[in-house]
Protein backbone atom coordinates (compact mmCIF):
# COMPACT_ATOMS: atom_id res chain seq x y z
CA UNK A 1 0.00 0.00 0.00
CA UNK A 2 1.20 3.22 -0.66
CA UNK A 3 2.58 6.10 1.95
CA UNK A 4 3.50 9.43 2.16
CA UNK A 5 6.41 10.55 3.20
CA UNK A 6 4.64 13.02 5.30
CA UNK A 7 3.14 10.43 7.23
CA UNK A 8 6.66 8.98 8.01
CA UNK A 9 7.97 12.26 9.47
CA UNK A 10 10.12 12.90 6.44
CA UNK A 11 10.59 16.31 4.63
CA UNK A 12 11.87 16.77 1.09
CA UNK A 13 14.66 18.78 0.42
CA UNK A 14 13.19 22.32 -1.06
CA UNK A 15 13.17 23.85 2.32
CA UNK A 16 16.43 22.51 3.42
CA UNK A 17 18.45 23.41 0.21
CA UNK A 18 17.34 27.32 0.42
CA UNK A 19 18.66 27.30 4.13
CA UNK A 20 22.10 25.85 2.83
CA UNK A 21 22.18 28.04 0.38
CA UNK A 22 21.76 30.91 2.51
CA UNK A 23 23.21 29.78 5.37
CA UNK A 24 26.86 28.70 2.37
CA UNK A 25 26.80 25.59 3.90
CA UNK A 26 25.76 21.82 2.18
CA UNK A 27 23.11 19.28 3.62
CA UNK A 28 25.28 15.90 4.25
CA UNK A 29 24.09 13.43 2.66
CA UNK A 30 25.26 9.98 3.72
CA UNK A 31 24.04 6.16 2.68
CA UNK A 32 23.06 3.93 4.77
CA UNK A 33 21.86 -0.36 4.14
CA UNK A 34 22.12 -1.43 7.92
CA UNK A 35 20.81 -0.68 11.40
CA UNK A 36 24.25 0.41 12.61
CA UNK A 37 24.28 3.06 10.06
CA UNK A 38 21.06 4.30 10.59
CA UNK A 39 21.93 4.38 14.25
CA UNK A 40 25.34 6.05 13.62
CA UNK A 41 22.90 9.32 10.76
CA UNK A 42 20.61 9.88 13.64
CA UNK A 43 23.28 9.88 16.59
CA UNK A 44 25.46 12.24 14.76
CA UNK A 45 23.46 14.56 12.82
CA UNK A 46 20.87 14.75 15.79
CA UNK A 47 24.27 14.98 18.22
CA UNK A 48 25.21 17.83 15.72
CA UNK A 49 22.23 19.85 15.03
CA UNK A 50 22.22 19.03 11.49
CA UNK A 51 19.77 18.36 8.68
CA UNK A 52 20.41 15.26 7.30
CA UNK A 53 19.24 13.58 4.03
CA UNK A 54 19.63 9.78 4.15
CA UNK A 55 19.95 7.84 1.19
CA UNK A 56 19.28 4.25 -0.25
CA UNK A 57 20.98 3.26 -3.75
CA UNK A 58 18.78 0.53 -5.98
CA UNK A 59 21.74 -1.84 -4.59
CA UNK A 60 21.10 -0.86 -1.05
CA UNK A 61 17.45 -1.01 -0.96
CA UNK A 62 17.79 -4.73 -2.54
CA UNK A 63 20.05 -5.58 0.17
CA UNK A 64 18.13 -4.72 2.97
CA UNK A 65 14.87 -5.80 1.33
CA UNK A 66 12.49 -2.13 0.34
CA UNK A 67 9.36 -3.38 2.61
CA UNK A 68 12.37 -3.76 5.55
CA UNK A 69 13.92 -0.40 4.67
CA UNK A 70 10.82 1.38 4.21
CA UNK A 71 10.05 0.49 8.45
CA UNK A 72 13.84 1.08 9.23
CA UNK A 73 13.78 4.19 7.76
CA UNK A 74 10.62 5.23 9.69
CA UNK A 75 12.08 3.50 12.84
CA UNK A 76 14.99 6.30 12.20
CA UNK A 77 12.99 9.25 12.33
CA UNK A 78 11.10 7.78 15.58
CA UNK A 79 14.31 7.58 16.91
CA UNK A 80 15.00 10.97 16.30
CA UNK A 81 12.44 12.08 18.14
CA UNK A 82 12.12 9.84 21.04
CA UNK A 83 16.31 10.96 21.02
CA UNK A 84 14.73 14.62 21.61
CA UNK A 85 16.73 15.50 18.11
CA UNK A 86 14.22 18.15 16.03
CA UNK A 87 16.34 17.80 12.96
CA UNK A 88 14.91 17.33 9.28
CA UNK A 89 15.19 14.38 7.71
CA UNK A 90 14.62 13.46 4.47
CA UNK A 91 14.91 10.14 2.79
CA UNK A 92 16.42 10.07 -0.28
CA UNK A 93 16.86 7.40 -3.24
CA UNK A 94 20.54 7.77 -4.92
CA UNK A 95 20.78 7.03 -8.02
CA UNK A 96 17.69 6.00 -9.17
CA UNK A 97 18.62 4.11 -12.57
CA UNK A 98 14.75 3.93 -14.25
CA UNK A 99 11.30 5.83 -14.02
CA UNK A 100 9.65 2.67 -12.13
CA UNK A 101 12.22 2.81 -9.68
CA UNK A 102 11.83 6.03 -8.64
CA UNK A 103 7.89 5.80 -8.67
CA UNK A 104 8.12 2.77 -6.56
CA UNK A 105 10.57 4.94 -3.76
CA UNK A 106 7.91 7.30 -3.80
CA UNK A 107 5.24 5.08 -2.92
CA UNK A 108 6.87 3.79 0.10
CA UNK A 109 7.74 6.64 1.42
CA UNK A 110 10.55 8.76 -0.10
CA UNK A 111 10.37 12.67 0.00
CA UNK A 112 13.45 13.11 -2.80
CA UNK A 113 14.47 11.13 -5.73
CA UNK A 114 17.37 11.03 -7.71
CA UNK A 115 17.16 10.22 -11.42
CA UNK A 116 20.42 9.44 -13.14
CA UNK A 117 19.99 10.09 -16.66
CA UNK A 118 23.91 11.21 -17.27
CA UNK A 119 24.47 7.77 -19.30
CA UNK A 120 22.07 8.62 -21.51
CA UNK A 121 22.38 10.96 -24.28
CA UNK A 122 21.28 14.42 -23.14
CA UNK A 123 18.03 14.55 -25.23
CA UNK A 124 17.40 10.53 -23.64
CA UNK A 125 18.31 12.00 -20.23
CA UNK A 126 15.83 15.44 -20.56
CA UNK A 127 13.02 12.81 -21.39
CA UNK A 128 13.61 10.45 -18.62
CA UNK A 129 14.02 13.07 -15.68
CA UNK A 130 10.88 14.99 -16.40
CA UNK A 131 8.96 12.25 -16.53
CA UNK A 132 9.84 11.48 -13.09
CA UNK A 133 9.53 15.12 -12.07
CA UNK A 134 5.96 15.04 -13.51
CA UNK A 135 4.99 12.26 -11.15
CA UNK A 136 7.30 13.46 -8.14
CA UNK A 137 6.14 16.94 -7.97
CA UNK A 138 2.38 15.54 -7.68
CA UNK A 139 3.65 14.49 -4.32
CA UNK A 140 5.39 17.29 -3.43
CA UNK A 141 8.70 14.68 -3.59
CA UNK A 142 11.83 16.58 -4.68
CA UNK A 143 13.92 15.47 -7.70
CA UNK A 144 17.95 15.26 -8.45
CA UNK A 145 18.86 15.01 -11.96
CA UNK A 146 22.66 14.76 -13.17
CA UNK A 147 24.27 16.22 -15.96
CA UNK A 148 28.22 14.81 -16.94
CA UNK A 149 29.63 11.82 -15.75
CA UNK A 150 31.37 10.92 -12.79
CA UNK A 151 34.98 8.45 -12.99
CA UNK A 152 34.22 4.85 -11.57
CA UNK A 153 31.49 3.29 -10.61
CA UNK A 154 28.21 4.57 -10.86
CA UNK A 155 25.81 1.89 -9.74
CA UNK A 156 26.51 -0.93 -12.69
CA UNK A 157 27.72 1.44 -14.96
CA UNK A 158 31.59 1.96 -15.35
CA UNK A 159 32.77 5.14 -16.72
CA UNK A 160 36.73 5.36 -17.17
CA UNK A 161 37.34 8.71 -17.49
CA UNK A 162 35.07 11.58 -15.54
CA UNK A 163 32.61 14.16 -18.20
CA UNK A 164 32.77 17.00 -16.88
CA UNK A 165 29.33 19.04 -16.96
CA UNK A 166 29.04 21.33 -19.46
CA UNK A 167 27.78 24.70 -18.57
CA UNK A 168 26.48 25.81 -21.81
CA UNK A 169 23.77 23.03 -20.87
CA UNK A 170 22.84 23.31 -17.33
CA UNK A 171 20.22 26.14 -17.90
CA UNK A 172 18.07 24.46 -20.58
CA UNK A 173 18.56 21.00 -18.50
CA UNK A 174 16.83 22.57 -15.64
CA UNK A 175 14.47 24.66 -17.83
CA UNK A 176 13.38 21.76 -19.07
CA UNK A 177 12.88 19.06 -16.90
CA UNK A 178 12.03 20.97 -13.50
CA UNK A 179 14.50 19.38 -11.37
CA UNK A 180 14.99 20.49 -7.79
CA UNK A 181 18.44 20.14 -7.84
CA UNK A 182 21.44 19.37 -10.11
CA UNK A 183 24.10 16.70 -9.46
CA UNK A 184 27.60 17.89 -11.71
CA UNK A 185 31.00 16.23 -12.47
CA UNK A 186 33.99 18.66 -11.56
CA UNK A 187 36.38 15.97 -11.00
CA UNK A 188 34.93 13.84 -7.94
CA UNK A 189 34.60 9.94 -8.64
CA UNK A 190 32.94 7.41 -7.14
CA UNK A 191 34.94 4.84 -4.51
CA UNK A 192 37.65 4.75 -2.76
CA UNK A 193 39.95 5.29 -5.56
CA UNK A 194 39.53 8.34 -7.00
CA UNK A 195 42.71 9.34 -8.63
CA UNK A 196 45.98 7.22 -9.73
CA UNK A 197 49.17 8.03 -7.76
CA UNK A 198 50.50 9.58 -10.84
CA UNK A 199 47.90 12.06 -11.07
CA UNK A 200 48.68 13.22 -7.54
CA UNK A 201 51.45 15.37 -5.68
CA UNK A 202 52.88 13.89 -1.95
CA UNK A 203 52.57 16.60 1.02
CA UNK A 204 55.51 16.84 3.49
CA UNK A 205 54.24 13.44 4.86
CA UNK A 206 54.27 11.16 1.89
CA UNK A 207 50.29 11.84 1.48
CA UNK A 208 49.05 11.60 -1.93
CA UNK A 209 47.34 15.49 -2.47
CA UNK A 210 44.85 14.69 -6.06
CA UNK A 211 44.94 17.28 -8.50
CA UNK A 212 41.95 20.25 -7.28
CA UNK A 213 38.51 20.35 -8.15
CA UNK A 214 37.23 22.18 -11.54
CA UNK A 215 35.91 25.25 -9.07
CA UNK A 216 35.74 27.11 -12.11
CA UNK A 217 33.36 24.87 -14.43
CA UNK A 218 31.32 25.18 -10.81
CA UNK A 219 31.24 29.19 -10.92
CA UNK A 220 30.22 29.02 -14.83
CA UNK A 221 27.75 26.73 -13.80
CA UNK A 222 26.54 29.29 -10.39
CA UNK A 223 26.66 31.90 -12.91
CA UNK A 224 23.97 30.27 -15.19
CA UNK A 225 21.57 29.26 -12.57
CA UNK A 226 22.08 31.56 -9.55
CA UNK A 227 20.93 30.15 -6.81
CA UNK A 228 19.74 26.50 -7.63
CA UNK A 229 21.02 23.92 -5.35
CA UNK A 230 24.17 21.58 -6.67
CA UNK A 231 24.78 18.73 -5.62
CA UNK A 232 28.50 16.78 -5.21
CA UNK A 233 28.66 13.24 -5.31
CA UNK A 234 31.57 10.96 -4.94
CA UNK A 235 32.35 13.27 -2.22
CA UNK A 236 34.58 11.44 0.26
CA UNK A 237 37.83 12.40 1.31
CA UNK A 238 39.03 8.83 1.87
CA UNK A 239 40.26 9.23 5.45
CA UNK A 240 43.95 8.47 5.58
CA UNK A 241 43.49 7.42 9.30
CA UNK A 242 41.39 4.81 8.47
CA UNK A 243 43.27 3.55 5.14
CA UNK A 244 46.16 3.11 7.69
CA UNK A 245 44.01 1.14 10.29
CA UNK A 246 42.95 -1.07 7.47
CA UNK A 247 46.22 -1.88 6.24
CA UNK A 248 47.80 -2.11 10.21
CA UNK A 249 45.01 -4.69 10.33
CA UNK A 250 45.11 -7.56 7.00
CA UNK A 251 43.75 -4.90 4.56
CA UNK A 252 45.08 -4.30 1.56
CA UNK A 253 44.26 -0.51 -0.18
CA UNK A 254 46.61 0.75 -1.72
CA UNK A 255 46.92 3.71 -3.50
CA UNK A 256 43.14 5.22 -2.01
CA UNK A 257 42.53 8.53 -2.61
CA UNK A 258 39.30 10.84 -2.18
CA UNK A 259 38.82 14.92 -2.07
CA UNK A 260 40.63 16.93 0.25
CA UNK A 261 37.82 18.36 3.37
CA UNK A 262 39.35 21.78 2.34
CA UNK A 263 38.27 21.44 -1.10
CA UNK A 264 34.64 20.03 0.05
CA UNK A 265 35.02 23.03 2.87
CA UNK A 266 35.07 25.15 -0.26
CA UNK A 267 32.54 23.89 -2.21
CA UNK A 268 29.76 23.87 0.65
CA UNK A 269 29.67 27.65 0.79
CA UNK A 270 28.98 27.49 -2.91
CA UNK A 271 25.99 26.84 -4.64
CA UNK A 272 26.49 23.06 -3.31
CA UNK A 273 23.93 22.34 -1.29
CA UNK A 274 24.19 18.41 -0.76
CA UNK A 275 27.43 16.65 -0.03
CA UNK A 276 27.16 12.64 -0.44
CA UNK A 277 29.19 10.52 1.32
CA UNK A 278 29.30 6.74 1.48
CA UNK A 279 32.62 5.36 1.06
CA UNK A 280 34.10 7.37 3.90
CA UNK A 281 31.10 5.83 6.13
CA UNK A 282 32.55 2.11 4.43
CA UNK A 283 35.95 2.82 5.55
CA UNK A 284 35.27 3.20 9.08
CA UNK A 285 32.82 0.83 9.68
CA UNK A 286 35.76 -1.73 7.93
CA UNK A 287 38.93 -0.34 10.00
CA UNK A 288 37.30 -0.90 13.25
CA UNK A 289 35.73 -4.00 12.61
CA UNK A 290 39.26 -5.40 11.21
CA UNK A 291 40.94 -4.11 14.69
CA UNK A 292 38.50 -6.01 16.98
CA UNK A 293 39.31 -9.12 14.57
CA UNK A 294 43.14 -8.53 14.87
CA UNK A 295 42.73 -7.17 18.43
CA UNK A 296 40.36 -9.64 19.79
CA UNK A 297 40.87 -12.86 17.71
CA UNK A 298 38.32 -14.99 19.94
CA UNK A 299 35.42 -12.56 19.81
CA UNK A 300 32.24 -13.82 18.08
CA UNK A 301 29.54 -11.52 19.16
CA UNK A 302 28.73 -9.16 16.22
CA UNK A 303 27.84 -6.13 18.74
CA UNK A 304 30.98 -6.42 19.84
CA UNK A 305 32.49 -5.53 16.25
CA UNK A 306 29.60 -3.63 14.76
CA UNK A 307 29.16 -1.60 18.26
CA UNK A 308 32.76 0.22 17.81
CA UNK A 309 32.15 0.46 14.20
CA UNK A 310 29.19 2.85 14.63
CA UNK A 311 30.74 4.85 17.68
CA UNK A 312 33.37 5.63 14.96
CA UNK A 313 31.26 6.66 12.40
CA UNK A 314 29.06 8.43 14.71
CA UNK A 315 32.64 10.23 15.40
CA UNK A 316 33.43 10.60 11.76
CA UNK A 317 29.80 12.12 10.43
CA UNK A 318 29.93 14.99 13.44
CA UNK A 319 33.46 16.15 12.62
CA UNK A 320 32.03 16.29 8.79
CA UNK A 321 29.12 18.35 9.42
CA UNK A 322 31.05 20.38 11.96
CA UNK A 323 34.23 21.01 10.22
CA UNK A 324 33.88 20.50 6.60
CA UNK A 325 29.92 20.67 5.43
CA UNK A 326 29.10 23.17 8.16
CA UNK A 327 25.42 21.95 8.76
CA UNK A 328 26.03 21.49 12.09
CA UNK A 329 24.00 24.02 14.00
CA UNK A 330 22.02 24.41 11.10
CA UNK A 331 18.49 22.13 11.95
O1 LIG B 1 27.18 6.21 -5.54
C1 LIG B 1 27.04 5.07 -5.14
C2 LIG B 1 26.87 4.84 -3.69
O2 LIG B 1 28.11 4.84 -3.03
C3 LIG B 1 26.09 3.59 -3.44
O3 LIG B 1 26.82 2.47 -3.78
O4 LIG B 1 25.36 1.14 -5.30
O5 LIG B 1 27.22 0.05 -3.97
O6 LIG B 1 25.14 0.87 -2.83
P1 LIG B 1 26.08 1.04 -4.00
P1 LIG C 1 31.75 8.33 -2.33
O1 LIG C 1 32.04 7.01 -2.96
O2 LIG C 1 32.84 9.30 -2.59
O3 LIG C 1 31.44 8.22 -0.87
O4 LIG C 1 30.44 8.93 -3.05
C1 LIG C 1 29.16 8.52 -2.64
C2 LIG C 1 28.10 8.96 -3.57
O5 LIG C 1 28.27 9.80 -4.44
C3 LIG C 1 26.79 8.35 -3.40
O6 LIG C 1 25.90 8.74 -4.40
ZN1 LIG D 1 26.83 9.12 -6.28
Amino acid sequence: MAVSYKDLGFVNTKEMFKKAFDGKYAIPAYNFNNMEQIQAIITACGKSKSPVIMQVSSGARKYANPILLRYMAQGAVAMARDAGYDIPVALHLDHGDTYELCVSCIESGFSSVMIDGSHHSYEKNIELTSKVVEYAHKYDVTVEGELGVLAGIEDDVQAAKSIYTQPEQVEDFVKKTGVDSLAISIGTSHGAYKFKPEQCTKDENGVLVPPPLRFDILEEIEKRIPGFPIVLHGASSVLPEYVEIINSNGGKLKAAVGIPSEQLRKAAKSAVCKINIDSDGRLVMTAMIRKVFQDKPDEFDPRKYLGPARDELIKMMMEKNEKVLGSAGNA
